[in-house]
C-alpha cells in the first residue's frame, strides 16, 4: 500500500478553500515587496494543516489572504465554506465581513483583543455581532470557552491587565466564538508553556476530530506529525512536500 495518504474527505469533496496563483505584494515606502510569490493551494474539509516557515517566509501572509483580511495582488481565493462557493476577494466589505464572521474564527499572531472590553466581553462580541446565538446563550458560551482555555477565572478583567500567553488563550476562545467550521490561527501557542501548548493542541485536535477544518502556523517542528497535513513555505514560495504524514490526525485519534 502507498504511503501517501490523502486526507479522508479529500477524493470525496471539492476543496474548502482553494487558491490559485495569489501573489501578495506589499507597496510602502521604502519600495515593493513580493510577500507571496504565486501560491497554488487545496485545503479539504476536515483538514488540521500545519504551515511551517521561517520568520518572514510569508505566513501570516498567507493567512490573510486566505480570510480576506488583506487585499491580494494577484489571483484568486475561493472558499466553499457557506452554501455557494464565494471568491473571497470579490466581496464587498461588508459581506467579507459577514461571511467571514460566519465561517471563520481566527487567532491572529498579535492576539488583538479589544483592550476596552473585559475577556469574557472579547469572546462574546463576535457572537453579538453575527447574532448566531442569544445574548444570554453567548455570555454562557463565552464562559465555557474561557474555561477550555483555562482562563475563565479572569474573564471580567481586560486584557492590558493579563499576561501575553493568557491573551493568547483569549484570543483562542473567540476565535471559537461562533463555532465556526473553519479555524485560523497564526502560531496559536506562540507564547504559551509547553503543558499550555499542548493542551490548546489537544483542544485543536478534538475539533478536528468533529469535524472542523484547521489551519495554523507554527515555528515547532515537533508539532509536524500532528498534523493530518503540512506544508512548508519559504521565500513566500510553498516548497514541494514528497513525504505528506501518513496518518491523518483526524483518523488517528479518538475522540
Ligand atoms: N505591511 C507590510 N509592508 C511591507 N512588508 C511587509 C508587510 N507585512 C509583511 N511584510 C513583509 O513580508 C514578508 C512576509 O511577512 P509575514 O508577516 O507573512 O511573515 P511570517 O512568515 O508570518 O513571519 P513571522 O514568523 O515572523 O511571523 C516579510 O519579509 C515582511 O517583512
Ligand atoms: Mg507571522
Amino acid at each position: 500500500m502507498s504511503n501517501f495518504a490523502f486526507p479522508p474527505s479529500r477524493l470525496a469533496n471539492p476543496p474548502l478553500l482553494e487558491l490559485r496563483g495569489v501573489v501578495k505584494t506589499y507597496v510602502s515606502e521604502a519600495g515593493e515587496f513580493t510577500a507571496l510569490k504565486g501560491i497554488d493551494l487545496d485545503i479539504y474539509p476536515g483538514e488540521f494543516l500545519g504551515i511551517i516557515g521561517k520568520s518572514g517566509a510569508g505566513k501570516s501572509t498567507l493567512l490573510n489572504m486566505i480570510t480576506g483580511v488583506d487585499h491580494l495582488t494577484q489571483g484568486e481565493v475561493i472558499a466553499r465554506v457557506g452554501h455557494e462557493p464565494v471568491s473571497v476577494h470579490t466581496l464587498s466589505e461588508n459581506d467579507l465581513a459577514l461571511w467571514r464572521g460566519r465561517s471563520m474564527g481566527i487567532v491572529y499572531q498579535s492576539f488583538q483583543l479589544l483592550p476596552m472590553l473585559t475577556l469574557l466581553e472579547n469572546v462574546m462580541l463576535p457572537m453579538d455581532l453575527c447574532g448566531l446565538y442569544h445574548p444570554r446563550e453567548s455570555r454562557r458560551r463565552a464562559l465555557e470557552l474561557l474555561e477550555m482555555v483555562e482562563i475563565a477565572e479572569h474573564a471580567e478583567k481586560l486584557p492590558a491587565f493579563i499576561s501575553g500567553g493568557q491573551q493568547q488563550r483569549v484570543a483562542i476562545a473567540r476565535a471559537l466564538a461562533n463555532d465556526p467550521p473553519v479555524i485560523v490561527a497564526d502560531e496559536p501557542t506562540g507564547s504559551l508553556d509547553s503543558v499550555t501548548a499542548d493542551h490548546i493542541f489537544e483542544v485543536f485536535e478534538r475539533l478536528v476530530a468533529n469535524g472542523k477544518t484547521i489551519i495554523m502556523v507554527t515555528h515547532e517542528m515537533a508539532l509536524m506529525p500532528r498534523f493530518s497535513r503540512h506544508l512548508l513555505i519559504a521565500d513566500g514560495e510553498i516548497i514541494p512536500n514528497l513525504t505528506p504524514n501518513p496518518a491523518p490526525a483526524v483518523a488517528s485519534r479518538k475522540n
